[in-house]
């Protein structure tokens, strides 16, 4: 039964406060969950809690969020089982008592949340993807290494804000991951051969000050050759342009290609794109609001592409119940701190697994050194995970997560590979 909560404020990737949730039981075991943060965050994400005293961290304290734990959700929680995820998370939900989770902060309960998961596999002598997972969680999922970054997550990059290699080509994990260091390293060397800045963004991948975005896809082209890997076969590209961070009164605007575009222009861009590379997957390619033109991308791209709602869905099984209806998207992303609790996050992603849309587990471009998010991906056998690029110690906690569980699963593990892209990639 849980007996204690602590929950102390840490500073995450970005050099921002962060929450960490210390969770005791009455056998004193103990679990500690960090809780990461977005910067190209969606409309309709869960409320994270910031204390807005600006005298401390530029408002962003969580000193706030860390006294919901200690003393409503302490008190609430306090004798209860952790195993009992489903009851510990619908409590969390009905305390809070607001839609968007902001009376305590979703990321107070997420933290919470996620700290029962910890300890009750702990208290159980289970690896966390086996308690989340049960004893079929064995799928590897391709990663997808973020390794030139732009957006909001840099500045002077281009306008989109990810650009991914996704080694579906790769046997086991551990070499998707030896892939996705070496073309990091081998882009590096690419862009310092070229006189280009090799400084880093937000998720560790490059910053290059480029012509135009499609110079990104041609550098990353380049560099998957110069490792001597093949493109579009031991490697394919993944992108998140996270397109509602350049999208303002109904028109895309590019500022490294002077284009400003409307809706259906701006797919017939990425199509182009589609036709000449090795793409498997597309997220966020539109606004978050742009529900008719993801319909539309959708019924053009669909068939060639992953369409993965991101700032779209927010890992809410609202909005992704209105892209199943209006046919938005095949895949989505799932943020644990988009929706707040373990207990839902599990639950939408099975809903669009079910639906037959691909699933893709997710970090935040603030992260700590939590590594939750790689147990859930094996837990959900879904195939998919991006964790950033191979670089930079709270990315590859997660990377080097995944390495240990295939370690440990032996012989029953299995990478998903190719399998993970259903339609495409074959
Ligand atoms: P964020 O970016 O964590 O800043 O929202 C990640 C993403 O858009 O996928
Ligand atoms: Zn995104």
């Amino acid at each position: 039964a849980i007996t204690d909560l602590a929950a102390n404020e840490i500073l995450d990737s970005r050099g921002n406060p962060a929450l960490q949730v210390t969770l005791t039981l009455e056998d004193g075991t103990t679990a500690v969950a960090g809780v990461p943060s977005g910067a190209s965050t969606g409309a309709f994400e869960a409320h994270e809690l910031r204390d807005g005293d600006n005298t401390r961290f530029g408002g962003k304290g969580v000193w706030q969020a860390a006294a919901h734990v200690t003393d409503t959700i302490l008190e609430a929680l306090r004798g209860m089982r952790a195993d009992s995820q489903r009851e510990i998370d619908t409590r969390l939900i009905e305390l809070d008592g607001t839609e968007s989770k902001s009376q305590l902060g979703a990321n107070a309960i997420l933290g919470v949340s996620l700290a029962c998961a910890r300890a009750a596999a702990a208290f159980h002598g289970l690896p966390l993807f086996q308690y989340l997972g049960g004893s079929d969680a064995h799928i590897l999922p391709v990663p997808m290494f973020n390794i030139l970054n732009g957006g909001k997550h840099a500045t002077h990059g281009p306008d989109f804000q990810e650009f991914k290699l996704v080694p579906l080509g790769a046997p086991t994990f551990a070499q998707a991951l030896r892939c996705g260091a070496e073309v990091y390293h081998a882009l590096h060397d690419l862009l310092v051969a070229k006189g280009l800045s090799a400084n880093v963004g937000d998720e560790g991948g490059f910053v290059p000050e480029l012509p135009s975005n499609e110079a990104a896809m041609g550098l990353m082209m380049q560099a998957i050759e110069r490792a001597g890997y093949k493109a579009g076969e031991d490697v394919c590209l993944g992108l998140d342009p996270a397109a509602t961070s350049f999208f303002a009164d109904g028109r895309y605007r590019l500022e490294r290609d002077k284009l400003d575009l409307d809706s259906a222009e701006m797919t017939a861009y990425w199509a182009e794109w589609v036709d000449r590379y090795p793409l498997v997957s597309l997220e966020d390619p539109l606004a978050d609001n742009d529900w008719r033109g993801f319909a539309h991308l959708t019924s053009v791209l669909g068939e060639r592409v992953q369409v993965v709602g991101d700032d779209l869905f927010v890992t809410n099984p609202r909005f992704l119940s209105r892209g199943l209806a209006e046919h938005c998207c095949n895949s989505i992303l799932i943020k644990p701190n988009q929706i707040g609790t373990i207990t839902e996050t599990q639950g939408t992603a099975r809903m669009a697994l079910r639906a037959g849309y691909t699933c893709m587990v997710s970090h935040r471009s603030g992260e700590t050194l939590d590594t939750s998010i790689a147990d859930l991906a094996v837990a959900l056998n879904c195939g998919q995970i991006k964790s950033g690029a191979p670089a930079r110690g709270e990315r590859v906690a997660k990377y080097n997560r995944l390495m240990e569980i295939e370690r440990q699963l032996g012989a029953s593990a299995t990478f998903a590979g190719k399998t993970a892209f259903p339609r495409f990639g074959q």
